[in-house]
């Protein structure tokens, strides 16, 4: 049996990490910090159920074992060094955990979290793992045109938040960490990961659920529903041809998999990325379909919006602000590595269709429903 060690298993991607490589049949040590009265091992089952609202199937708890840590603790804060119970050192680290905030209220605290917690990952487990699998992001490119390379790092580069930036530096002193103690290192790069493609969920909020509250908090300011508008004409702030790179949240994890376990995937980076992006009009105008008003609304799509804009249109730029430098963003991000791993990638990531749409937006009414919203 194999064994991994995941940070940041009680978050969006890493529970799922951790539910996939438990379904696989390894023994999985989870390290994370307890919260609000809630013990880490209570969190991360409570994560895993989330995935499909499910409970826990019982058979895969022997091989799940949490251990409490704070990242940011130099030593982990680990009461016994990890070695002690690792049955050798063959275990594959997953290091996930990271602050995802775009503009966090002290980027300094989300540096110590993505750098120096990343670090201090790396040196607490340098001994007790065979190899270790970066989660980083696409978005290290920051605000680069044109076609990204995933052998690309620091090319001078602009960054739409402190959030691109402290991932690109984290690479680079992981990077050179690794190289420093001679520990095999897989760096993976997702890019802006959505809802699962058969149930519509998400344990974190994604750029799908974004453009849905925009439309649900329109519906309830006016007392409308499905089908009706107020306004028969909505300039959108954002580049009608320009493609977010929006990929789904279950193939990003079986190829993130595929490639961490990969003997091949050592020493290189690979982007976990939509192939064949969707253009901001074709997301947009699926959306409208969704909610029943596409043939009712002039949509349009403008570079910024005017002086005075109406108040749905206020409302839209307000809820997508953070979102606005991915919505219009102009980087490729090539997939030579990651196809070399996984041959049928490309099938694997569909487009998004009416019917997910739909998925979305009723898992965000329920979850609404369940928030007392
Ligand atoms: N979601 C995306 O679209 C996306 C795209 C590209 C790359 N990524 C990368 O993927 C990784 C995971 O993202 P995600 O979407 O799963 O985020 P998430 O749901 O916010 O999960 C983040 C995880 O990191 C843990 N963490 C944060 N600070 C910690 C600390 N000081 N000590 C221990 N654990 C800590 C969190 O634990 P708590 O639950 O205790 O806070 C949580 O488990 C991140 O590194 C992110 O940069 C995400």
């Amino acid at each position: 049996m194999r064994t991994a060690i995941v940070t940041g298993a009680s978050g969006f991607i890493g529970s799922r990490l951790v539910h996939q490589l438990l379904m696989r049949g390894w023994s999985v040590h989870a390290l994370g910090r307890p919260k609000s009265g809630k013990s880490y091992e209570d969190r991360v089952e409570a994560a895993i159920e989330d995935i499909d609202g499910l409970p826990i199937e019982r058979g895969i708890l022997p091989e799940l074992r949490c251990h409490e840590v704070d990242i940011c603790d130099s030593n982990l804060g680990l009461s016994r060094p990890l070695s002690e119970v690792l049955p050798g050192t063959d275990a594959v680290l997953f290091h996930v955990a990271g602050d995802t905030r775009f503009n966090p209220p002290d980027p300094e605290a989300q540096r110590r979290v993505n750098i120096g917690g990343s670090l201090n990952v790396m040196r607490a487990l340098q001994d007790s793992v065979a190899s270790v699998v970066h989660v980083s992001t696409a978005y290290v490119a920051g605000d680069r045109q044109g076609l990204v390379l995933e052998g690309d790092l620091d090319e001078g580069q602009g960054f739409c938040n402190c959030y691109e930036k402290s991932k690109l530096d984290a690479e680079i002193e992981i990077t050179n960490l690794c190289a420093e103690s001679g520990l095999p290192l897989t760096i993976t790069r997702p890019s802006i990961i959505t809802n699962d493609t058969r149930t519509g969920r998400s344990s974190t909020f994604t750029h799908l659920n974004a453009i849905v509250e925009v439309i649900s908090r329109i519906q309830k300011h006016y007392g409308i529903s499905d089908g009706e508008v107020v306004s028969e004409e909505i300039r959108i702030p954002a580049d009608p041809n320009s493609r977010p790179n929006l990929a789904p949240i279950d193939p990003i994890v079986d190829a993130l998999l595929d490639v961490g376990v990969s003997p091949q995937g050592a020493g290189r980076t690979f982007h976990l990325s939509h192939p064949d992006p969707q253009p901001n009009s074709e997301v947009v105008f699926l959306a409208a379909e969704a909610f029943g008003v596409k043939d009712k609304i002039a949509l349009s799509f403008v570079a910024a919006l005017p002086e005075e804009p109406t108040w749905t249109e206020r409302m839209l730029l307000r809820s997508l602000r953070p979102y606005l430098p991915y919505l219009n963003g102009a980087a490729t991000f090539d997939l030579t590595n990651t196809r070399s791993i996984i041959p049928d990638y490309d099938s694997r990531f569909p487009p998004i269709t009416h019917d997910y749409m739909m998925k979305v937006i009723e898992f965000q009414r329920h979850q609404g429903q369940d928030d007392g919203d």
